[in-house]
């Protein structure tokens, strides 16, 4: 049978307990949340501490149509909140302060940690304290560029707490790509960490900040304080110590002391770069939130654009906080006894809204994971998954696919039945791996969850709902509450036939939309509002089928994704033709089994210059250095012309054909030159 015909029913164990148990119950509580989005989130609202309850009056008002004027997206403007104080305090205050908030496992299995709310109620309260006195206000912007350690989410949410606006930038981006955010969004202090293993490899966090921070001066951009974790620097004070025969200050009970740092060289600038445990060291226990309306920044976090330069996308407070929560405990199925483990990098939206945010808002316990899924062997997640008794667990297609290849044998060596939902987020994931996802990791006994969402959409979108929803592996099925799509042709007309593919759009705004682009709100309103107005445009294609079911088929713009990542073809192709013999470059997105998408780069050389394998791995290089090593293409090949129109528009969708070496190429009369295309044929590199 073709896997688009199978469906899953909900299972019965997980429906007798779940917060929405059939179809019909979803279907009530979409139509209200559409029709009556106030009333709706209004209800929702209540949940959470206010200074200042928001009026029904002002619940939500927005102008989603370019044609009626600026886009504009407010809800719950008259509120004042605190989202830290949502996280910690008011879970503490609800009886919940001995409650793990996170587990932490290393890179390392024999390195773990844990803490409780309360115990990170007190650590986010220093931090707090510690960015006041070093100078960090109101609406300042901070720079985070952090492993997957404890430290990153109270830097996160010691930021929510004084009202400033974090800035998290991954930790696999160069020094130049961190310079660039670390500019636009206009941070005067970084916090980072001295470095961090992931599996084999020894990641120097501190120089590549160094790096940037180099870049940063040169501009005149001044950055006043980094803030440095020691996470695996030893301790000279106790080694010092040591030497001096003090056995009192021996390092048995420091968990550094036993992290491999063989080759980690710290440089440090006196007066700008600090250590966070000696602030920490004095810094005061309790700190007052900042109290903050509802519109006020939260975060920004960089997406890439298709004109190349990545986008600040801007998300505010409550609205935020609502729907990160609300998606959290529908879309996972949250009850209070859930064990919850999000691999995703913080670094990425995922991370905000599914590792930080999202559980602490529930009250939930999760886990942080620093290491990857080969480390040190290919059952590594399910050693983690049996050892906490993970129930409901969340990753990436990428991930599914990779174990996938490595057999069952590494995950019948543990016990995974304690899961009970299995999430997926970032890109289609293919009926294989879902079925892979469904029988040999849940055992068939766990709902699947394939998320569809953006960093701009603050949280799920499209989505099942455990309890409620059949599934049909491959589709992200039905919209989450609040949300109205649609799917539109290339000239705006609704799409009503079944199977036609269109641009999936939303029609109204739910509470975790973002609000601008950090400093460009023109770029916002065009990205997303002016090609269909009225609408978001996502900038994924998307069909429905005969049951309603949406099934997302990717970027139509010019973007790829690789891994989840998402990667401007602009932006590969500016890093490209920064080398001196690349005269013009063009990108474009070529499926990959394992990553899902791959770069494939077609690049035309300067006069007298020669292709060869030593030009490719410059070239290779250069894209590490300027976006980061996840950014590396995957294909070179040479192209003496590239196939344009007669007005010189590249014509990608043939270049895209190329890459696959089909030569189905369509209609080509617009071309300018038809014999190139024969050529970049002859010339596609082995293995492609
Ligand atoms: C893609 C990640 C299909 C999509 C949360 C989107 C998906 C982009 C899915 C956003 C899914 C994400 N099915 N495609 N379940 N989830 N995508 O901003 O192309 O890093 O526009 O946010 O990932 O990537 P971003």
């Amino acid at each position: 049978m073709a896997t688009d015909r199978l469906i899953f029913q909900p299972l019965q164990r997980i429906q007798e307990n779940a917060h929405v148990k059939s179809f019909e119950e979803y279907k009530t509580l979409h139509t209200e949340s559409v029709q009556e989005p106030s009333k709706f989130w209004g209800k929702i609202a209540k949940q959470f501490y206010w200074k200042k309850e928001p009026s029904a009056e002002k619940f939500l008002q927005y102008n989603f149509d370019v044609k009626e004027g600026s886009i504009s997206i407010k809800w719950m403007e008259d509120g004042v909140t605190n989202v830290c104080y949502n996280m910690l305090d008011r879970n503490v205050k609800n009886g919940l302060g001995d409650k793990i908030a996170f587990y932490w496992e290393g890179n390392d299995p024999e390195d773990c940690g844990k803490i409780t709310y309360k115990q990170l109620l007190e650590k986010v309260c220093k931090f707090s304290n510690v960015l006041k006195s070093l100078g960090v206000k109101k609406g300042d912007t901070v720079a985070i560029y952090m492993p997957m350690i404890i430290e990153l989410t109270v830097a996160m949410l010691a930021c929510a707490r004084i009202g400033a606006v974090h800035s998290i930038v991954f930790g696999g981006f160069s020094s130049t790509s961190l310079a660039e955010r670390l500019m636009d969004g206009n941070c005067h202090v970084v916090i980072t960490a001295d470095g961090v293993w992931r599996g084999t490899k020894l990641l120097n966090l501190k120089a590549i900040v160094d790096g940037a921070l180099q870049i940063c001066e040169k501009t005149n951009h001044k950055i006043e304080k980094c803030v440095v974790v020691r996470h695996l620097s030893p301790d000279m004070e106790k080694i010092v110590a040591d030497e001096a025969g003090d056995s009192s200050n021996n390092s048995d009970d420091d968990p550094i002391a036993k992290r491999p740092c063989r080759t980690l060289e710290l440089k440090w600038r006196k007066g700008r770069d600090v250590w966070w445990h000696e602030l920490m060291k004095n810094a005061a226990p309790t700190c007052e939130p900042e109290w903050l309306e509802a519109e006020t920044p939260l975060f920004m976090l960089y997406t890439s654009g298709s004109t190349g330069k990545p986008k600040g996308v801007l998300h505010t407070q409550a609205g935020y906080m609502l729907y990160a929560a609300t998606t959290f405990k529908y879309v996972f199925d949250y009850h209070a006894e859930d064990i919850y483990w999000c691999t995703a990098d913080v670094g990425w939206i995922t991370g905000h809204s599914y590792v930080c945010y999202g559980p602490l808002a529930n009250g939930a316990t999760s886990i942080i994971f620093e290491g990857v899924p080969l480390y040190p062997d290919p059952g590594r997640f399910w050693a983690i998954v049996e050892k906490y008794q993970v129930s409901k667990f969340y990753t990436a297609p990428t991930a599914i696919r990779t174990l996938m290849k490595y057999g069952d044998d590494y995950v019948k060596k543990y016990d995974t039945t304690s899961l009970k939902v299995l999430g997926t987020v970032g890109e289609p994931i293919n009926p294989e791996a879902w079925l892979w996802y469904y029988n040999v990791i849940g055992n068939g006994q766990a709902a699947i969850s394939d998320t569809f969402w953006q960093t701009e959409t603050g949280g799920h979108v499209l989505t099942p709902l455990p309890g409620a929803i059949p599934l049909k592996p491959g589709s992200a099925t039905f919209p989450f509450f609040g949300i109205m799509p649609e799917l539109l042709t290339e000239d705006g007309q609704i799409i009503t036939e079944a199977n036609v593919e269109g641009y999936l759009v939303f029609k109204q705004p739910w509470p975790g939309i973002m609000r601008t682009v950090f400093g460009n709100h023109e770029r916002f309103e065009t990205t997303y509002f002016k090609k269909f107005p009225g609408y978001y445009c996502t900038g994924d294609g998307a069909k429905r089928d005969e049951d309603g079911y949406i099934w997302v088929t990717g970027r139509i713009d010019d973007m790829l994704n690789v891994s989840g990542h998402l990667l401007s073809t602009a932006e590969i192709e500016s890093s490209l033709i920064e080398h001196p013999n690349i005269a013009e470059a063009a990108v474009v997105a070529r499926p990959h089994d394992v990553k899902g998408e791959c770069s494939y780069c077609f690049v035309t050389l300067c006069e007298g210059a020669e292709f060869n394998e030593e030009l490719t791995k410059e070239l290779i290089k250069l894209v590490r250095q300027k976006i980061g090593p996840f950014a590396q293409p995957e294909f070179i090949q040479e192209a003496p012309g590239l196939p344009k129109t007669r007005s010189g528009k590249i014509m990608r969708r043939v270049l895209r054909k190329i890459a696959v070496n089909d030569r189905n190429l369509g209609d080509v009369s617009t071309m300018a030159d038809e014999s190139v295309v024969e050529t970049l044929f002859s010339l596609r590199p082995k293995g492609a």
